[in-house]
């Protein structure tokens, strides 16, 4: 019988902790398949005391066996790609017995990192606050047909299609008045072009098919947060690609009936990072109280991440776009020393109260809370259920009525050993 295929979300705004939950859960599927995004993603792993951090590679790579599948919706970038093969390597693993990559990946050109700066440069006040790892103008090149794929580095007349999509790139430039080096970063993409063609390059939509016919389950996982989804996120404040659960299926080639569970996860408080609406972000103590105990910095630019409440609104609104079915609660650690916590139920928006998120969500929002008495006890070497206080499990309890889905993993610190399954 044919297998499914299962999906790790995250329901906020990046950064919920989907390294770690792939990596738990990855022990289970002999594949995990990045769909979407590229390097601007941060996944964070912590295993025998060891930490690393996967951009564009899933975050499977570590379980023996696997099969990491850079799928098609995926933008790569080759330089960087290569580095972290490079720290993979060091960690005694072969990446290329455990990456296959889709020869329908668009490729991120060095130009298109100078373009991700040069439209930040002139965005002024409206600045997205990008990673500016070229993701927007490569998805860009991709949806206007410019765009160069892995499975062109084959074909003889590579190079003439790189030179005329660089002179085009540099035509944009030249119009944004920025200054740039014409040949910024291209030896090193060229020669990290050449280590990728010593990779198994596939036709994904094929190669998952099979899998899932010989019975093998796939592990997706997402890369961003659904709330920073091109067409349901915070637009304009939103990364360019489709990062619920429709990208699924338009990343990798496969139908919708074939997906099984979706897992979706969310911090037990919400974190941003760039610019954009935050109805329950935290400008006092608080804030950074949280910022402080969750090591809120991001993982791929360092930048401090902008911490609140939890906001149940967004949360019950990704959870119905998603189809989520089975929630997954992070860092719930991080909420020990809080005398009272506080989640977002309903927002006042021009004076009048709601349970959905507008269309305008950058307008003056005043989020409604819900309070909740603090546990006040370390949860991080809990193990078992039996083990979580009273004013835990409520929080808890009030999140799954509120969302309608049960919380079925709680992780309570970054390794791999601090989750208790439901
Ligand atoms: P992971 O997978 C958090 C944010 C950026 C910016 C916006 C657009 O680690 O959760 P982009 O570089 O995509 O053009 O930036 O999206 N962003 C993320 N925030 N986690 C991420 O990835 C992110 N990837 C992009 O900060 O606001
Ligand atoms: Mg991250």
């Amino acid at each position: 019988m044919s297998s499914k295929l299962d999906v790790v979300l995250g329901l906020q705004w990046g950064d919920e902790g989907k390294g770690k939950i792939v990596d738990v859960l990855a022990g289970r599927y002999p594949a995990v398949a990045r769909f979407q995004g590229g390097p601007n993603a941060g996944h964070s792993l912590h295993f025998d005391g060891k930490s690393f951090v996967v951009r564009s590679i899933p975050s499977g790579i570590f379980r023996e066996g696997s099969v990491n599948i850079i799928g098609s919706g995926v933008v790569l970038d080759p330089t960087t790609f290569k580095e972290e093969c490079a720290s993979v390597s060091a960690m005694g693993i072969e990446p290329r017995e455990r990456i296959v990559i889709s020869k329908k990946a668009h490729l991120i050109l060095p130009t298109h990192r100078l373009l991700d700066a040069a439209y930040e440069a002139a965005a002024g006040k409206g600045k997205i606050g990008s990673t500016l790892k070229g993701i927007g103008p490569t998805y860009t090149d991709k949806v206007g047909r410019h765009g160069l794929r892995v499975g062109d580095i084959l074909t003889p007349d590579f190079k003439d299609r790189f030179a005329k999509l660089k002179a085009r790139h540099h035509r944009l430039l030249d119009d944004l008045h920025f200054e740039y080096d014409p040949f910024q970063g291209e030896t090193e993409w060229f020669e990290s072009v050449e280590f990728l063609k010593r990779f198994e390059l596939v036709d994904c939509e094929y190669f998952v098919d099979k899998l899932l016919k010989e019975g093998k389950p796939i592990l997706a996982e997402g890369a961003q947060g659904s709330m920073l989804d091109v067409d349901f996120g915070s637009y304009p404040f939103v990364t360019s690609s489709s990062t619920t659960v429709g990208g699924v299926c338009t990343g990798l080639g496969l139908a919708p009936s074939r997906v099984g569970k979706v897992f979706g996860i969310f911090k037990a408080y919400c974190t941003r990072v760039g610019s954009g609406p935050f109805p329950t972000e935290l400008f006092d103590e608080t804030g950074e109280k949280l910022r402080q105990i969750g090591h809120e910095y991001g993982a791929v630019t360092g930048r401090p991440r902008r911490c609140g409440w939890l906001d149940l609104v967004a949360l019950k609104y990704t959870v119905m776009i998603d189809g989520v079915t089975d929630l997954i609660m992070m860092k719930s650690d991080c909420l020990d020393d809080f005398d009272t916590i506080k989640a977002c139920t309903s927002y006042k928006v021009d004076g009048v109260e709601t349970d959905q998120v507008p269309f305008d969500i950058a307008a003056q929002i005043e989020p409604v809370y819900s309070e909740f008495p603090g546990w006040k006890q370390d949860l991080t070497g809990v193990r078992l259920e039996s083990g979580l206080p009273k004013e835990f499990k409520q929080y808890i309890k009030f999140i799954e009525d509120y969302l309608g889905v049960p919380v079925s993993i709680i992780s309570l610190g970054p390794d791999r050993e601090a989750t208790i399954e439901r």
